[in-house]
């Protein structure tokens, strides 16, 4: 056991995480998107400590930090024409560019391809941890691998405490769900491995064409090849079992959950929905943006409230909503309830 130190925003404690990461230490810290657990991106042995820590299938890669385009040519042996042109658009910002991978960059990281997934993030203390710490920061989301993603400080500390260095708290996550993946198909085709808040309509003037990988939508066979390994596992879910149920309403929605009662039963629903007679609900937004940001949050809080089964009202699949719709059917395994 480690004691994991708690830092705050502040430039002394900054740089305590930066040495922190220079030593080879696990420091988790705050993205706009959701917390990552940060390691210097090279070292073979701190990545392979992220793994551990997180308890996360070794074929599954990591997301490499950068706070300068510089940075990208050390890391990304090509770097085609529109990768710039996306940067130039939304970075500092949730996207992610899978691209080939240098030398640099052990197969530890890349979960052994030859290919590397980079993203710039805006919130300014990861910004100022990679700039101090001088090196790109491979960081997957800081939570215990298959829980949903920590978008405060205190989530990551119930995931991680005593198998880290430090926890750096930088407030609640903006966004609340981890950013859009993509890889190019060919120099003019964006392939989303993962929908985050930059949306396929965002990216479309960027390309010829822009598409949403099948494995967002439906589950995958295990034995299949996913474009993206993370796409294989079950993710996100908290202990209890979450059921979305798509109904045309929420009078339809309620008179479903009426009739399908049971112990330690809860609801997810819009903040629009008015209450549920005898069945404690929660609310999760209205707007694809509030719900992103809520969804997570509000998972761990089931969790803490002892739900055993929740029935979630289900967000649409347009624009940056699909990201919520993805993780709540990823959560769900893919089933649902509809009526
Ligand atoms: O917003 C985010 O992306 C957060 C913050 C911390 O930056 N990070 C994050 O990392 O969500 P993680 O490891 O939880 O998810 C990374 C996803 C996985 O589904 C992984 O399979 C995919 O990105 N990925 C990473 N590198 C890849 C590659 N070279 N090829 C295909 N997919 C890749
Ligand atoms: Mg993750």
């Amino acid at each position: 056991m480690k004691t994991t130190r708690l830092l705050q925003d502040t430039q002394d404690d900054l740089t305590i995480a930066a040495q922190l990461i220079r030593d080879g230490e696990l420091v988790a810290f705050p993205t706009e998107t959701v917390y990552g657990l940060g390691a210097d991106a090279r070292r073979e042995n701190s990545v392979r400590n992220i793994f551990k820590a997180k308890g996360r299938p070794a074929d599954n890669p990591l997301i490499v930090h950068i706070a300068g385009l510089d940075m990208l040519n050390q890391i990304a042996s090509e770097v085609p024409e529109i990768a710039f042109r996306l940067a130039e658009a939304f970075w500092p910002g949730p996207l992610t560019m899978v691209l080939p991978k240098q030398d640099c960059i052990p197969s530890v990281t890349s979960g052994g391809l030859d290919t590397v997934g980079i993203r710039m993030p805006s919130h300014p203390a990861a910004r100022k941890l990679i700039q101090l710490s001088g090196c790109p920061i491979a960081a997957p989301s800081a939570n215990r691998s298959g829980l949903p993603s920590p978008t405060t400080a205190k989530h990551v500390m119930d995931d991680m405490n005593g198998r880290i260095a430090a926890v750096l708290d930088g407030g609640q996550c903006e966004v609340g769900v981890e950013s859009t993946v993509i890889c190019f198909d060919t120099p003019e085709t964006i392939h989303i491995l993962r929908p985050g808040l930059i949306s396929e309509e965002d990216l479309r003037p960027y390309a010829r064409q822009v598409y949403v990988d099948q494995a967002v939508f439906t589950q995958i066979a295990p034995e299949a090849k996913a474009a993206s390994p993370g796409m294989k596992y079950k993710h996100y879910s908290p202990k209890a079992k979450i059921l979305p149920v798509d109904a045309p309403d929420f009078e339809a929605f309620r008179d479903y959950v009426l009739h399908h009662q049971q112990k330690n039963l809860y609801c997810l629903l819009f903040d629009s929905d008015s209450e549920i007679d005898g069945i404690p609900c929660l609310h999760y937004g209205d707007s694809g943006a509030e719900q992103a940001h809520d969804l997570f949050f509000r998972f761990r809080e089931l969790d803490e409230l002892g739900a055993e089964l929740v029935y979630v009202r289900m967000p649409r699949q347009t624009g940056a909503d699909l990201s919520v719709y993805n993780r709540l059917m990823r959560a769900a395994g893919f089933e649902v309830i509809r009526l």
